[in-house]
């Protein structure tokens, strides 16, 4: 555990993501009084900024309420213990300067004499791994205490260059010492998947081909690229949300019961079902991209976006599971930006009820919803109230502002920064389990991009739709069946 005399330092600070997600995590913590408070944050980058422009530049993003006092003096609090260095992200001088940095700091600090533990993050592309990986190692390690590499995605673009990036890492930090961040791991609810799964005896039992038809695991985003289309044509739908995000979430859905909740134990689990996952074939694929509808722009008219992209902004796809458990039962993921609505989510879809004494009664299915709202809710048929004999599907409801109304859900990097410092590698991802992710997709993203002559093209979809047209048949083919149309929550018409 990281207590005292910590420098947290944050490579890519002033990018996006270092400013909407990791600066206010950092103050999350801080606030919750779960980071000691001479804990140092240092924002790295290459531009020239003064401490105040760095501090406008990240507090930007952190909400806090106005009329409160105690909020506006912790961040005060906060900045105070908040500055910036610039500099390049190779070559020696730039890391030495870095280390002087954090020495002088270490030795003004109350507990000096102490330790000194450095949390290097890096919010950075992945072409600069290597090397700031390697002068971090060489140049600015702590010599008494603790070090630890924090790393974003993308890692990699597929099997090989993923390897190549890890290899390059491990050359000078030990996987004791690196924390990948796959942030769906962070979500309230993809934490909560382990006690549901495990410490329920009736769940537990029902997550088998016995009773499973078929599974879904759905992203959905309201919004498109826009902003980013230059860094998403590179990376597509794919390599964005199913190869980390889904995939974590499907292993969590389908690992065995580990032997206890230590990191190890847990990720061998994980490992032991992704390795049984064969890698996607073009046929069990539908890709999309979305075109421009009411007033709002097509993924192409991005001016950073090639005229001729055929990058999918949509994808949904079906994977299998060879173990006894899972066998035949289809997990379809899918994926997509500037759909209809935002909402993620895992659908396990139960077999039909034996035929005979009811006749069009729907099939139960177990939702949990990941966001918004996170809710887990059993939808199962219902006795109508009444004196006659009739069935309707309703459902066994835990939505949890409705039954943990005063609970306030962490943000995924408030979890995943304090795991960090705890040392707790439960939530991040083992370099094995990348790798066979990574497996899973690389054919189908080297077909994407040409590996077998011509590209496919993806199916247009409007922005704001459900997606491309396509997807019901695909899911149909893989056995989910939509619940009739007339389901409604709450039920307001018994008639
Ligand atoms: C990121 C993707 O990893 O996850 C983004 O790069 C996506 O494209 C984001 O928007 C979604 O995260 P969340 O937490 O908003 O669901």
């Amino acid at each position: 555990q990281l207590k005292d005399n910590t420098s947290i330092v944050v490579f890519g600070a002033s990018g996006d993501l270092a400013k909407k997600k990791t600066f206010p995590a950092l103050f999350g913590l801080r606030k919750m009084g779960l980071l000691p408070k001479d804990t140092r944050i240092i924002g790295y980058a290459r531009s020239k900024m003064t401490n105040e422009e760095f501090h406008d530049k990240v507090t930007g993003f952190i909400k806090i309420d106005d009329n409160d006092s105690n909020s506006k003096k912790l961040l005060d609090e906060f900045k105070s213990g908040l500055s910036y260095v610039a500099g390049g992200y190779d070559g020696e001088e730039a890391f030495k300067n870095l280390n002087d940095n954090l020495t002088n700091a270490e030795k003004s600090n109350a507990s000096s004499g102490k330790v000194s533990n450095r949390l290097f993050y890096l919010a950075l592309p992945p072409s600069v791994f290597g090397s700031v990986s390697e002068g971090l190692r060489k140049f600015c390690y702590s010599g008494s205490g603790t070090n630890r590499l924090i790393v974003e995605k993308p890692f990699g673009k597929d099997t090989e260059s993923s390897q190549q990036l890890m290899n390059a890492i491990k050359a000078n930090w030990s996987e004791e010492e690196i924390f990948r961040i796959d942030h769906y791991l962070g979500k309230e609810m993809v934490k909560n998947l382990l006690v549901l799964r495990f410490a329920n005896v009736f769940l537990d039992n029902q997550f088998h081909k016995n009773s499973v038809d078929n599974v879904q695991i759905t992203f959905k985003e309201p919004f498109g690229t826009e902003g980013r289309g230059g860094y998403f044509d590179e990376f597509n739908i794919i390599r964005d949300i199913l190869q980390n995000h889904l995939m974590q979430v499907l292993s969590l859905v389908t690992m065995e019961r580990p032997v206890s909740f230590s990191s190890e134990d847990i990720r061998d689990e994980k490992v032991k079902v992704l390795r049984t996952i064969p890698p996607l074939k073009p046929e069990e694929v539908v890709l999309g991209q979305y075109v421009g509808a009411n007033g709002k722009p097509g993924y192409k008219e991005d001016d950073t976006v090639p005229q001729d992209s055929n990058c999918p902004t949509y994808a949904a796809c079906a994977l299998h599971i060879n173990n006894p458990r899972w066998e035949g039962v289809p997990f379809i993921l899918k994926a997509g930006k500037a759909l209809n609505e935002g909402k993620v989510e895992v659908r396990i879809q139960f077999k039909d009820v034996t035929s005979g004494i009811f006749s069009d009664i729907p099939r139960d299915e177990l939702v949990i919803r990941i966001q918004p709202s996170e809710a887990i809710y059993l939808k199962a048929n219902t006795k109508v109230p009444g004196l006659h004999m009739s069935a309707l599907p309703t459902e066994l409801d835990l939505t949890y502002k409705d039954r943990f109304d005063k609970a306030v859900i962490p943000e995924a990097y408030e979890s995943l920064l304090l795991d960090a410092l705890n040392g707790d590698h439960s939530n991040f991802v083992r370099d094995d389990e990348l790798d066979i992710a990574w497996k899973i997709f690389t054919p189908i993203l080297h077909w994407i991009e040409g590996a077998n002559g011509e590209k496919p093209t993806p199916d247009s979809y409007e922005y704001g739709s459900r997606g491309p047209k396509g997807v019901e048949e695909f899911q149909a083919k893989f056995g989910y069946k939509r619940t009739p149309d007339n389901y409604k929550w709450p039920v307001t018409d018994l008639s």
